[in-house]
């Protein structure tokens, strides 16, 4: 069973990740802030480029060493500063208490190797356990993530399975360490519709057994009303909006995020609806805009956005509620040109 207490299981404070290029220096992560609760599922979406993954690396601490973290930056994982640990204490860490189920398969799975094989080698890194033992597990890990018959697709190859199936053995592996922190970057980005929603429905329900923390990073918003408790909506490195499903399901404040609701497409392999798509395109990470990064693509902007960015300003007394525009959205979705925050000086 879930159980939302209130500390923070991982804190993350002024983020600031940055890639110094001979054109110039990206931001990729530019100086976030949020926490996770233990038992919560928490998405970060966005669209391609926003930041996620380096985001969501950066926990990992497996970024590529060309990406510099800046002075307080802080990842607080039970209270200790991950981006000050020991190497050898973070990968104590990585693969145990905190695990990944990457964007790019060739991360997780060896083509060379059975993939029980592969399970039962996490498993005894993490566990003393007998040889026999390890297989009880490992057949445990793929009854639980839904692979029909395993005592034979155990000693199937990577290459020898369906993308459906490949995706669910990178689950079994992240879960085979128990970790109390699962990182979920577009685990459903390359399966079809149906596969899409019985890989989200197998991690809500695993989040439910276990009582594992989720980061959940994609960038369709329909995958999010399907399993997160929270949202972090991410635009050029930044949080833009933050809020309960429910929140930002009826109502959206920030334009973007409006903009990324209605590209949701519909996890039903009938759905004839059409999908918009946010016009415009994200702005090159060397040539940002002076005022709010959304500005040039935003059908409400007016001057004063093109001139002065938006800070992340506490948008409801009653929850954490966050956006940051200088014209939030109303409740009908449209423009309310009196709720413009008081962060414009
Ligand atoms: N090693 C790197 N060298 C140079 N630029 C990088 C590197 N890693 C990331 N970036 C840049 O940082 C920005 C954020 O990248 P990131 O991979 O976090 O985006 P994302 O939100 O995960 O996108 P996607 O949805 O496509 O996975 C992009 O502009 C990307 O090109
Ligand atoms: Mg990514």
């Amino acid at each position: 069973m879930t159980s939302k207490e209130e500390w923070p299981l991982l804190e993350v404070k002024n983020l600031h990740a940055s890639i110094s290029t001979t054109k110039g220096n990206i931001i990729p992560v530019n100086s976030i802030s949020y926490s996770i609760k233990p038992g919560e599922i928490v998405a970060l979406v966005g669209e391609s480029g926003s930041g996620k993954s380096v985001s969501a690396l950066s926990i990992m601490r497996l970024n590529a060493p060309e990406i510099k973290y800046k002075s307080g930056s802080v990842i607080n994982y039970k209270g200790k500063n991950l981006l000050e640990l020991k190497e050898k204490e973070m990968r104590r860490l990585r693969g145990n208490e905190i695990s990944m189920i990457f964007q790019d398969p060739m991360f997780s799975l060896n083509p060379v190797h059975r993939i029980g094989k592969q399970i039962a080698e996490t498993v005894k890194l993490h566990r003393k356990v007998t040889p026999k033992e390890a297989k009880d597990i490992v057949l445990d890990l793929l009854k639980k993530v839904g692979i029909p018959d395993p005592e034979r697709r155990m000693s199937n190859y990577p290459h020898q399975l369906s993308g459906g199936m490949r995706q669910r053995v990178m689950i079994a592996m992240a879960l085979a360490c128990q970790p109390t922190l699962l990182i979920a970057d577009e685990p459903t980005t390359a399966l079809d519709v149906t596969i899409q929603a019985q890989i989200l429905t197998l991690i809500r329900n695993l989040q439910e057994e276990t009582g594992i923390s989720v980061l959940l990073i994609t960038h369709d918003l329909g995958v999010v009303a399907e399993i997160a408790d929270r949202v972090l909506v991410m635009y050029c490195g930044k949080i833009v909006e933050e809020g309960t499903v429910d929140e930002l399901f009826e109502n959206p404040l920030h334009p973007y995020t409006k903009g990324l609701m209605a590209s949701v497409p519909e996890l039903s392999e009938h759905s004839k609806r059409r999908l918009e798509t946010i016009p415009g395109s994200v702005p090159n990470p060397l040539e940002l805009p002076k005022g709010c990064n959304f500005c040039d693509r935003c059908p409400y902007a007016s001057e004063e956005c093109g001139e002065k960015e938006p800070v992340l300003t506490k948008a409801s007394a009653e929850s954490d509620r966050q956006v940051a525009c200088w014209y939030p959205l109303g409740k009908k979705g449209e423009i309310n040109h009196y709720a413009k925050t008081s962060n414009f000086s």
